[in-house]
């Protein structure tokens, strides 16, 4: 565990007191100001799966709409599920994100052909269905069945890093372990999806990115950020468009139905994972370039792949990936090994890897 994730749990776990005070502040505030809204009055999976995945791309006043005529169109998963997509597609136009859209219609088709029509009650099953990631899983087991797992988006994040004063950026690995434990930890047990809502709500109504209505919240009094003035530091995120740029050149070696991968060593990224042959620089080149400079023609080369681009905590990946049919080409340096799709689907890979033998139809 790194030392800074270690340090924060650390000092999260120091703080009983103010965490239950958070809890209920949250809490009892929300009960006497929420929202009324569509989707609070009911505790029907399919109304809150639905709002939700709207809601991660708009705010409540804007998406309200959007909801509505959802709800009127397809009354229920069945509905949905039953719908043509071009028709689901035409209900969200304006939305944007139609990756969402089709998501949402193919998830409807699961729950209907799988589970009969019930969304399962389980965060981890949540997960597998279509669009279904970490938020919408979690909102929809604590609002709908009372599971007291914690719903973590922006505004969580924002009234966190404030009230406890946590530094640790919340787009590093480190920042997202921290934050998704604490509230987890900070979740109520008896009531999570009224909690749940509860901070995104005052997110949404108090503690906004700008001007927080601090003189308005019920957290005020324990609230580090607020005590300290430093409201407008908080959350920290680092910045990516600063993050070092490397450019990779994979020589990605096929034939006979094969690829070749070898096991990434040394003290770099994506230790003991697989990749392929790397060349690289600290400019982008032409890839035949990079070729050519390994005596290797541009003959021996099948495809060029689109750039591809991948960001980690403090670097940015921009990758090539050069496909070689031709072996005699091979490194002999490296320990490449020769791998059918379901040994290479076996192997850890870098997202990136599996993105790219996905996009070319090996995996
Ligand atoms: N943002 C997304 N979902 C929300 C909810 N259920 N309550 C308040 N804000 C939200
Ligand atoms: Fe946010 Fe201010 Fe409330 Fe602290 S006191 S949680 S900064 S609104």
């Amino acid at each position: 565990m790194p030392a800074e994730l270690k340090m924060n749990i650390e000092k999260i776990d120091n703080q009983e007191d103010g965490q239950v005070f958070f809890t209920t502040s949250v809490l009892n505030w929300y009960l006497e100001n929420k929202r009324d809204l569509p989707w609070r009055n009911t505790t029907d999976p399919y109304c809150i799966w639905l709002s939700e995945v709207m809601l991660q791309q708009t705010r409540v006043q804007q998406g309200l709409p959007y909801y509505l005529r959802f709800i009127r169109a397809f009354p229920t998963v069945h509905h949905l599920a039953a719908a043509r997509l071009q028709q689901v597609l035409r209900l969200w136009q304006g939305l944007g994100y139609y990756t969402r859209a089709r998501n949402l219609h193919a998830c409807a088709r699961q729950v209907v052909k799988h589970q009969g029509g019930a969304f399962p009650r389980q965060y981890e099953q949540l997960l597998r269905l279509p669009g279904i990631g970490p938020y919408t899983a979690a909102a929809i087991a604590s609002i709908a069945y009372q599971q007291p797992v914690a719903v973590v988006d922006g505004n969580v994040y924002r009234v966190l890093a404030r009230f406890f004063n946590i530094r640790v950026p919340i787009n590093s690995t480190a920042g997202k372990k921290t934050f998704n434990r604490l509230a987890n930890q900070l979740v109520d047990r008896r009531q999570p999806g009224e909690y749940n809502q509860a901070v995104m709500e005052l997110g949404a109504l108090v503690c906004t990115p700008a001007n927080p209505l601090c003189h308005a919240c019920p957290l005020q009094q324990h609230c580090a950020a607020f005590l300290q003035n430093q409201w407008n530091k908080l959350p920290v995120k680092t910045n990516k468009r600063h993050a070092r740029i490397r450019y990779l050149y994979y020589l990605v070696f096929k034939a006979n139905k094969k690829i070749y991968l070898r096991k990434r060593t040394g003290n770099d990224i994506w230790q003991g994972l697989y990749d392929f042959y790397a060349v690289e620089t600290r400019r982008p080149h032409k890839p035949e370039k990079i070729l050519t400079g390994r005596g290797i023609g541009e003959a021996a080369i099948q495809q060029i792949s689109p750039r591809y681009t991948h960001h980690l905590t403090h670097q940015k990946i921009v990758a090539r990936f050069i496909e070689i049919t031709d072996l005699s080409k091979l490194p002999s340096e490296g320990n490449l090994r020769a791998c059918s799709p379901a040994q290479a689907e076996k192997l850890p890979k870098p997202v990136l890897i599996t993105r790219y033998l996905t996009d070319t139809g090996f995996l």
